[in-house]
């Protein structure tokens, strides 16, 4: 039986989300949450792994289809080694990334059929969902150029402005399609404002 809450964080590159999940971290450990950080793709060894085979520029190019599949693998062995046993114990939750990228990036970016991805969540995920989702919102161009001084970029990374155009389109539709669960944040001012924001929804979660 599941006791712990499950919150995701997603959003186009340099949302946010690495600098809001140590804020969500301080604020669910004031209140004595055990929470556990993770991400995606990743989470688990193997998931790990697979991360570095979706992420690497060495590889070559890779088939969408295979990038989804990928995706959903790493996905199964996160939900099922990771996820579910730390939500059994009462643990907390807080993972970088999730389903909803895949409908973004897949689905948005890479306009691969949104009813195989569909297809997949139902076989891999089997109505698993988070309880929240705080979707970061901000505009592709400034994302990028708060994350530009970073240094080399991933294979995902370099693709171009119309393909995070896209995946962030796809973000914001899946936000009004499940509105009670996906939290749209404008995290286009300053840290303390998207703070804010988030602060309200998990008192209310
Ligand atoms: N609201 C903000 N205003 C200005 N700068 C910000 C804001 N939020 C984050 N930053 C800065 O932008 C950069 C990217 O933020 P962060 O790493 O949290 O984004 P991210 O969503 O995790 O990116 P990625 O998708 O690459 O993991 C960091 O240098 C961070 O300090
Ligand atoms: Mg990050």
């Amino acid at each position: 039986m599941k006791k712990g809450k499950f919150i995701t964080i997603d959003g186009v590159e340099g949302a946010g989300k690495s600098t809001q999940i140590s804020f969500i971290g301080d604020y669910l450990q004031a209140k004595g949450i055990n929470l556990i950080l993770t991400r995606e793709p990743g989470g688990t060894d193997l998931g790990e792994k697979i991360r570095q085979l979706l992420l690497s520029t060495n590889t070559q190019a890779m088939q969408g289809n295979s990038e989804l599949l990928l995706m959903f693998a790493a996905r199964n062995e996160h939900i099922h080694q990771k996820i579910i046993p730390a939500l059994e114990r009462g643990d907390w939750v807080l993972s970088d990334r999730f389903t909803d990228a895949s409908y973004a990036y897949q689905g948005g970016g890479r306009q691969l059929d949104i009813e195989r991805i569909e297809q997949l969540e139902q076989w891999v995920l089997q109505g698993f969902v988070p309880d929240m989702t705080l979707l970061l919102d901000v505009p592709v161009k400034q994302g990028m150029l708060r994350v530009e001084s970073r240094g080399s970029k991933d294979r995902i990374e370099l693709e171009a402005v119309d393909f995070f155009e896209r995946v962030r389109q796809a973000y914001i539709a899946r936000a009004e399609k499940y509105p009670q669960r996906i939290k749209l944040i404008d995290s286009s001012k300053t840290k303390a404002h998207t703070s804010a924001q988030i602060a309200q929804m998990l008192a209310n979660l």
